[in-house]
């Protein structure tokens, strides 16, 4: 079998692919030129009547409130809850016996849920959650492997009007403590643990050793999924179990959706940011459902026949929008696996996707290089003849990726919907539909009612094929509302740096056709594998180990992940430079940040470069690293 070999460069191609008569004939949205047009004339009516789709208690009075920007305000007075739209609508119709999820864990066993069977079990997890005294506000830390109760204690708690916070299962001890602290909350939903690759994953443990720096939360409600021995400590942690069978619970569906403002907030998620600690960014009930639900039907085009399934993980925004709320708002069956795309076998994906039907595939690119390893036979083994669409995101899909994923897995019949968007806005920003021409390695055009371009550092369009910032011209009702507790940040990091537009922090360019090629990160991001890691964190974890001194990190290119972190360390006096000290180095940041942060390569020197400020150049050791002069750094970032 001929293995090709990745170039990981997103280089633009002039390659175009037309949809067959066939994906156009049943898309939703036939003509997405047109739609484009009708929604820029007018995104106010584009998105009320995309909002009309929804139901609402109350509806809006006004569509966008842009009297206080950049705090953009949309569908005020509107009252809703996401989960009115999630569960409660479907259940007074037949849906209530369609499939929600279709679930497998690593170990093959398989539980499913209808519509009635997951709104049964979030009233009665929404009851428990509100016999512990949570009540609308309060926040609620969600630390879970990938299995059907994440999903439950997410949706349990917007019921009840809760905000929640999800930390990646995939993150550490230090990494949770700081996301624990910096939210308050009042209880954290984990499990005893998770399988990932063969390895069991003991959640409850880190959750120990993360409260043990904290002020406790009051409680901590712990999902038996492994069934191995855990620390239950009397008082302060509850099994899930057992609290869904007390009398007050069991009934279940008594339990009403709590009455929402459209801009009351819905959840928080932790991410990476330019500078210092991460940011919570804060989502609301309102716009962001409209949002999800529309791009997800139009994008990926889903039927009720569909079987939708989203590779990520509910941790991350992607898993959040698309995994959880933007399915189930539109009813959709979605499937979920637990475990690793290579376990036991690399053709662990392939095998489900037959088993199951899916129907509509939503991945990586690095998990679409990382099968391509493996040779085509994997996925030849197998009928993936019931799909029909193909999605990609997280990084830029590198065209040998993207014609590999197109040509094996899509059998050169299934459009791939490369999608460009972020933890801030919520939704796809730019994507093609099915019905659109595409160019392999280009996130297309962007969204109805979406606004993009390309600028300098004046904030002026710069001309086809020319680098330049991305950034966003218009708001949207997806956007992210503010930073919890710290909006003079929210202003400053996206709004600041052009007035009037949304910073994305990507480079891009627009090619002559109008296009968009993302190229990467600006700032002090690093996407390794598509996760979201950033710079400060990292260094803060490397220099709580004791012979660390100063750690500088940054992110260079890698063939298989797309982006790996390099570290830069100057020692304490007394520790000496070997491989034992840097073995023991990947290993503190795996436990104090996750696995995901272990850096590809350690190197011990003797001194950082520094402006005159003190603030680390990490771009002069980008431009080291990557063989450049000095001279050629200006060029490279800012
Ligand atoms: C990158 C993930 C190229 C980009 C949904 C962005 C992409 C960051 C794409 C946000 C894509 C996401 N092509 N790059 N299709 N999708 N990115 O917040 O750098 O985890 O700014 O959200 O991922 O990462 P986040």
């Amino acid at each position: 079998m001929k293995e090709e070999k990745p170039s990981i460069q997103n280089t633009v191609t002039d390659d175009i692919y037309y949809p067959s008569a066939e994906v156009v004939a049943q898309a939703n949205v036939k003509d997405p030129e047109t739609v484009r047009k009708e929604a820029a004339n007018d995104i106010q009516a584009y998105w009320a009547k995309r909002a009309q789709e929804l139901e609402w208690y109350k509806k809006w009075d006004t569509v966008l409130d842009e009297s206080n920007k950049p705090f953009y305000q949309w569908f005020v007075g509107g009252k809703t809850n996401i989960v009115l739209n999630a569960l409660d609508r479907h259940v007074k119709t037949w849906r209530r016996n369609k499939l929600a999820l279709i679930w497998e864990s690593e170990k093959g066993e398989l539980r499913t849920m209808s519509y009635h069977a997951l709104n049964r079990e979030v009233c009665k997890f929404a009851n428990v959650l509100k016999s512990m005294g949570i009540s609308k506000g309060d926040r609620v830390t969600i630390y879970m492997p990938r299995i059907p109760e994440t999903l439950i204690a997410m949706l349990a708690t917007a019921k009840i009007g809760a905000v929640h916070s999800v930390v990646y299962g995939g993150f550490s001890v230090e990494a949770l403590h700081g996301r624990i602290e910096d939210s308050e909350s009042k209880v954290i939903i984990t499990a005893d643990g998770g399988n990932m690759n063969g390895k069991k994953i003991e959640l409850k443990k880190i959750v120990d050793e993360a409260l043990q720096r904290t002020g406790a939360p009051e409680n901590v409600v712990v999902v038996k999924h492994l069934g191995i021995d855990v620390n239950m400590e009397a008082g302060r942690d509850y099994w899930y179990h057992e609290l869904m069978a007390l009398p007050l619970t069991r009934n279940g569906l008594r339990c009403e959706t709590e009455v929402m403002d459209a801009e009351d907030p819905l959840f928080i998620l932790y991410t990476s940011g330019t500078t210092g600690k991460p940011k919570a960014i804060l989502h609301t009930h309102g716009g962001y459902q409209v949002g999800v639900y529309a791009t997800l039907k139009d994008v990926f085009d889903l039927k009720e026949e569909d079987r939708w399934w989203c590779t990520a993980d509910p941790g991350w925004i992607t898993g959040h929008s698309y995994i959880v709320y933007a399915p189930l708002i539109a009813g959709a069956t979605s499937f979920m696996y637990e475990g690793a795309p290579t376990f036991p076998y690399p053709d662990r994906w392939w095998t489900m996707i037959e088993k199951y039907g899916i129907t509509v595939f939503y991945s990586t690119p690095t998990a679409v290089r990382g099968l391509m390893r493996f040779g085509e036979a994997w996925p030849n083994r197998h009928d993936l003849s019931s799909l029909r669409l193909l999605g990609s995101v997280g990084e830029p899909i590198n065209p040998e990726a993207w014609r590999w994923f197109y040509k094996n897995i899509g059998k050169e019949k299934c459009p791939i919907m490369d999608t460009w968007w972020q933890t801030e806005t919520g939704m796809f920003m730019m994507a093609p539909m099915p019905a659109s021409p595409l160019k392999p390695g280009s996130a297309t055009k962007p969204y109805p009612g979406i606004e993009a371009d390309v600028v300098n550092e004046a904030g002026k369009s710069v001309a086809p094929g020319e680098e330049g910032f991305l950034v966003l011209k218009k708001p949207w009702p997806a956007m992210m509302r503010t930073i919890y507790k710290d909006p003079e940040r929210y202003e400053s990091t996206y709004w600041s740096k052009f007035p009037g537009m949304y910073f994305a922090g990507d480079s891009a360019r627009k090619d002559k056709d109008g296009y968009f090629w993302i190229i990467g990160r600006v700032d002090d991001v690093i996407k390794v594998s598509g996760y979201r890691l950033g710079t400060a964190e990292l260094e803060s974890a490397f220099i709580t180990h004791p012979a660390v001194a100063e750690a500088a990190v940054i992110g260079l290119p890698h063939e298989l992940k797309g982006m790996a972190i390099h570290a830069y360390l100057i020692l304490k006096a007394n520790h000496e430079p070997n491989e034992a000290l840097v073995e023991d180095l990947r290993k503190h940041i795996a436990h104090e940040m996750g696995p995901i942060a272990k850096p590809e390569k350690i190197e011990f020197v003797k001194s950082l470069p520094k402006t005159r400020s003190g603030k680390i150049m990490r771009r002069v050791l980008k431009a080291r690293a990557q063989g450049m002069s000095e001279g050629d750094i200006s060029t490279l970032e800012e």
